[in-house]
């Protein structure tokens, strides 16, 4: 396998359709969960640049920091806590346009201006963490991003 990223420019639904193939390469045959999630952190940020890209674990009662792409970022998250906190309660998808406006957002990075969280599963359907990419703009996220994002999570949960 080549270890070497294709990345395109174009709208962002071409780069999702150019990617999503190419991770699937990456993860085949790899059953290593964190060795999958730092790979498909990596694919994203290279892909997409965006500020920060990164999972987090369910341990307990609470999210731990897991493979990313960024700046240092907090370590831990206690359920209903911030985004990924949240994300993780209510078991979906939450984008965010403007984190100001999200009560209780964790300020990891005050660069942060918008982020999408999605939950991450396992083969059982039980969620094992989360998904979480932060944006130095606002309005980075929408439904086309959360469409190919939950793809690309379905590719681990198989
Ligand atoms: N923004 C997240 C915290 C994690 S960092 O941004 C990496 C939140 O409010 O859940």
């Amino acid at each position: 396998m080549a270890e070497d990223l294709q990345i395109i420019g174009g709208p962002k639904e071409s780069m999702y359709e150019n990617l999503v193939p190419q991770i699937q390469a990456l993860v085949a045959g790899e059953d290593d969960l964190i060795a999958n999630l730092a790979n498909i952190s990596a694919a994203l940020k290279e892909q997409f640049g965006w500020l920060w890209v990164g999972f987090y674990l369910v341990k307990g009662d609470e999210l731990v920091l897991g493979p990313f792409q960024g700046p240092v970022a907090c370590t831990r998250i206690k359920k209903g806590r911030g985004v990924c906190g949240s994300a993780w309660a209510q078991n979906k998808t939450l984008i965010v346009p403007d984190v100001e406006a999200f009560p209780g957002h964790i300020a990891c990075s005050s660069l942060s201006r918008s982020e999408i969280v999605l939950p991450l599963y396992d083969s059982n359907k039980q969620i094992i963490g989360v998904l979480d990419i932060d944006s130095e703009y606002l309005n980075t996220f929408d439904e086309v991003d959360q469409k190919y994002l939950e793809e690309i999570l379905e590719i681990i949960a198989k």
